[in-house]
């Protein structure tokens, strides 16, 4: 099954989107993660990427549109794979249709005071291969539980950036809900609930249509 999980910042997309992709078995590609990944390693495309980053902007499509060209034809795409903040703006989603078939779009929805509260809070692992998540009212420690790494905030979620990141959402991405939902392929998802909600969301769509 081809997935997209769509959302605001903070929504809980990439909660969501590892539960998904451990249920399916299928490859969990998060544009943001690839693109922090880059700017670890200094690559040149993390380099680029980072100065949009940094202002919660996005990425130019070009540069994440073959970013996930190169990455859909790896063989562990080959049964399917969730794309975890792609497409973000239409020029994506009609590339993203002339390389491949998408089953359902699942959109994890969120009021914005919600968002902000998580987003305010939240510390992640720095290390890349870890990624463990964490909310400063749950846990105010400097060390990862799961894997020893430094517990920081992310650059792009400091008040000013994420505010940007909320309203080019709003202006660049939001208009893709209505994209899929006039395919009949999308399905919402309320971010408020546990997130293995998704997962049950998701398999209901897929009896509805046996
Ligand atoms: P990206 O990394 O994709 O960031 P984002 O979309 O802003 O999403 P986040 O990672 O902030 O949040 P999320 O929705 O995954 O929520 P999470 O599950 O962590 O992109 C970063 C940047 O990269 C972009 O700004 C852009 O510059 C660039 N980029 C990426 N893709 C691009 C593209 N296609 N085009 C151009 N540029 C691109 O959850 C948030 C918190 O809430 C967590 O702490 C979680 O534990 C908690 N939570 C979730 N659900 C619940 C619940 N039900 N109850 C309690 N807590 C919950």
């Amino acid at each position: 099954m081809n997935l997209i999980l769509l959302g605001a910042p903070g929504a809980g997309k990439g909660t969501r989107a590892a539960l998904i992709a451990a249920e399916y078995q299928i490859p969990h590609i998060s544009t943001g993660d690839i693109f922090r990944q880059n700017i670890k390693e200094g690559t040149s495309v993390g380099l680029k990427a980072k100065a949009y980053m940094d202002q919660g902007k996005l990425v130019p499509d070009e540069v994440v549109i073959e970013l996930v060209q190169s990455r859909l034809i790896k063989e562990d795409c080959k049964n399917g794979y969730l794309l975890d903040g792609f497409p973000r703006t239409l020029p994506q989603a009609e590339a993203l249709d002339k390389i491949t078939h998408i089953d359902v779009v699942i959109d994890v929805v969120a009021d914005a005071d919600l968002l902000a509260k998580r987003i305010s809070g939240r510390r992640v692992c720095a290390n890349a291969a870890c990624g463990a998540s964490y909310h400063v009212e749950t846990y105010g420690g400097s060390v990862c539980g799961k894997c020893g790494g430094s517990v920081v905030q992310r650059d792009d979620d400091r008040e000013e950036v994420f505010l940007a990141r909320l309203a080019v959402y709003d202006a660049q991405t939001a208009p893709l809900v209505n994209y899929y939902a006039a395919k009949g392929i999308l399905k919402a998802v309320d971010g408020l609930k546990n997130p293995p909600e998704a997962v049950r969301v998701l398999r209901a769509f897929e009896e509805s249509k046996m």
